[in-house]
């Protein structure tokens, strides 16, 4: 056995650590000075220096830090998947996997696998707790699993936080992290529960000064609490911090678990990470066996006008949004202009008491106001073409709603509506727990679960981070888990041009997101005098991020009134798809610029996004990825000459050129601008 192993992996005849390499990634891992320690380079470059693995388990109290080797499993496997809806039509996932079987060296034993798999992408590793005699139910008091990066490097990161990841990113060198501070800066976000100066949240972006683009992120997140990454800056080393319950405890678990993947990806060039699909390879495939009722959609919604003090959410002042009348406007709209959707918020009871007294039943899910008449907006949107989107707000109360939640998916049903925007604004209750500990995270697979049961898609606001799972629920169609549009309206910091160049390399790493882009009105003093906040966008970026945001669920957020302004530039919204059968990124550095180019979904036309953050700068976006020797007309959506994100916004451009394969176009951005082109196959 030993002799065997010694022949598929020949470095460990000079170091205890066992090679094993995939193209450009190589990974050592092994037991050194007892110690579980892997490492990871890439291309002969150091990613991961030497970085110890273990836990410490409290009831029984085990620590794992110590271990022998028992034996080690090795494979390969190369396999080919079709997503439900997404990026592309089919994901390649060739990877090698090698398990480490543990005993710990204290007793009484413990037995711990510590599996690893490596693609071109990077590498991953997750822990097994198999069963075992003298162990069956334990609770984890710590995850030890650290990250050694040796290195100075820059960072893009957002505070620890429990409870939310709406935070606008800092961009600093490690040495330069501070977590506290950059959380005092934000006034806006409505629960926070900070952990310290040192600890940051994952996705966490990395760029070294010896080009290397390192992303650090967890997949297939069941069962378990969020992870976040606590630095220490003598060594440049992180390491994981699980998000704990009330009591302080981390994770309760039975023998027979594996926990969720601790995902490293690695590139030399930043636009190869944002094409990196080794985070949902590594989630389970698909649960649901039928699932052509998932469907992409565009949609509109009585939202923003709420959010910039139109209306209310809230039936009583005069102000309600939701009602009969004001959603026939939006169901005529979304009609006339091709949409799936319409979503429509505060159509129920409770918004006059909703917020902030961390109490237990606030809304039932199933009773509209008098003044919104879901019976006859059923048969009106129905009669146009147009399905509702159902809002529930649960104001963290979440007792609350899983205590109705049957009730309320049956009421849905029963009103023929199919997909639900879920919220979840506040303190939660089980009071203690928060939006990130392990008993949310099973809280929002139950939702994506029992949903699938009653035919019923997913968009969740305020949950955990995204980690693949759309893979293997593919009716969990999309989450917010970032800071979305409405933060534009937010009266301290908004949202900065470069926000949106860095959510690619972090949010976006686990799946899609509903930022719900669209805003062709910049200046939100509106229907509010008094409002001061500015949408720091060009009018072509806010197009181009329905390419360079990928979400099956994808929104028009602006208000009607605002998008019959400029119907030329509209088109592009109703012209762009939501599901794709190709995807290339073309260049992208976070903090500055990305540039996307998608194929619609079977067919042969393209569409390109470009932005930039808050400099102006030219593009050259050669057209290479369209077929040779055919000619496609492009319609080109840009910044006018004299656009900028904050003085002159919503100045654009329409033009057509004839293009083919070998077109390069040239393309001018304003600071804080983009670009979106139809390509058009003729
Ligand atoms: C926060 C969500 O992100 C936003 O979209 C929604 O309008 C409000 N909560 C109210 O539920
Ligand atoms: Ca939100």
């Amino acid at each position: 056995m030993k002799y065997l192993l010694l022949l598929f992996f020949p470095l460990s005849l000079f170091s205890q650590l066992t090679t094993t390499d995939f193209k450009a990634v190589r990974l050592k891992a092994g037991i050194q000075n007892k110690q579980f320690v892997y490492q990871v380079s890439f291309q002969g470059k150091q990613v991961i220096a030497p970085s110890t693995l273990g836990f410490d388990l409290a009831n029984p109290s085990r620590p794992l830090d110590t271990f022998e080797l028992i034996h080690i499993d090795s494979s390969t496997s190369n396999s080919v998947w079709r997503p439900v809806w997404g990026e592309e039509d089919e994901i390649y996932d060739f990877h090698k996997k090698v398990v480490f079987h543990l005993k710990t060296n204290s007793k009484p034993t413990v037995l711990l696998d510590i599996e690893f798999k490596i693609s071109k992408e990077g590498a991953a590793f997750r822990y097994l707790f198999p069963k075992q005699e003298n162990l069956q139910h334990f609770i984890v008091k710590d995850e030890k699993s650290t990250f050694h990066l040796s290195e100075n490097v820059l960072a893009f990161w957002i505070p620890g936080d429990y409870d939310t990841n709406e935070y606008l990113y800092n961009t600093t060198r490690l040495s330069e992290v501070d977590a506290l501070k950059a959380a005092a800066l934000e006034k806006d976000i409505a629960v926070t529960a900070l952990v310290d100066s040192k600890t940051i949240q994952v996705p966490l972006m990395l760029k070294s000064d010896r080009g290397l683009y390192v992303n650090i992120h967890e997949a297939a997140l069941i069962g378990y609490p969020a992870m976040l990454l606590s630095l220490n800056k003598n060594n440049y080393s992180f390491t994981s911090h699980l998000v704990p319950d009330a009591v302080g405890n981390k994770a309760y678990l039975e023998t027979g678990f594996s926990t969720p993947w601790r995902v490293i990806n690695v590139a030399e060039k930043a636009r190869d990470i944002l094409s990196s699909r080794l985070i949902v390879n590594l989630n389970e495939p698909t649960k649901i066996a039928k699932t052509d009722w998932i469907k992409p959609q565009k949609y509109m919604g009585v939202w923003w006008e709420m959010h910039i003090g139109k209306g209310t959410w809230q039936m009583t002042g005069g102000k309600h949004a939701a009602t009969t009348e004001n959603t026939k406007k939006y169901i005529d709209f979304a009609a006339k202009h091709g949409f799936d959707g319409v979503l429509v918020e505060g159509w129920n009871k409770g918004w006059e008491d909703w917020f902030g007294n961390w109490k237990e039943d606030v809304f039932d899910f199933v009773s509209p106001y008098p003044d919104y008449g879901l019976n006859e907006l059923k048969e009106y949107a129905k009669s146009k073409g147009v399905k509702l989107i159902m809002h529930h707000e649960t104001s963290g109360a979440v007792t609350n709603y899983e205590r109705r939640m049957d009730k309320a998916f049956q009421f849905m049903k029963d009103n023929e509506i199919n997909t639900v925007k879920t919220g979840y604004v506040g303190k939660i209750i089980p009071r203690g727990e928060h939006h990130d500990s392990q008993w949310m995270v099973n809280h929002y697979q139950r939702v994506a679960e029992k949903a699938a049961t009653y035919g019923i898609m997913v968009d969740a606001h305020e949950p955990v981070h995204p980690t693949g799972l759309h893979r293997t629920f593919p009716n969990w169609m999309s989450n917010e888990a970032a800071r979305g549009t409405e933060f534009n309206n937010a009266p301290t910091l908004g949202i900065v041009p470069e926000h949106q160049t860095i959510l690619p390399f972090t949010r976006l790493m686990g799946g899609s997101m509903d930022y719900t882009p669209g805003l062709f009105h910049f200046e939100l003093n509106q229907f509010e005098k008094e409002r001061k906040q500015k949408v720091l966008s060009t009018l072509a970026k806010q197009l181009a991020l329905y390419i360079t945001i990928y979400s099956p669920l994808q929104m028009a957020a602006d208000l009607p009134e605002n998008y019959e302004k400029h119907l030329d530039a509209f088109q592009f919204i109703k012209d762009v798809p939501v599901n794709w059968s190709e995807t290339v990124v073309l260049e992208a550095e976070p903090g500055e610029f990305v540039v996307m180019a998608r194929r619609e979904k079977n067919k042969g036309n393209w569409y390109v996004g470009g932005i930039t953050d808050e400099q102006a700068r030219k593009l050259s976006i050669p057209l290479n990825f369209l077929k040779p020797n055919k000619k496609y007309q492009a319609i080109l959506y840009k910044d006018g000459a004299d656009a900028h994100y904050a003085s002159n916004p919503s100045s654009y451009q329409i033009t057509k050129q004839l293009v083919d394969a070998s077109t390069n176009l040239s393309v001018d951005l304003a600071a804080g601008g983009g670009i979106a082109i139809q390509i058009l196959e003729l």
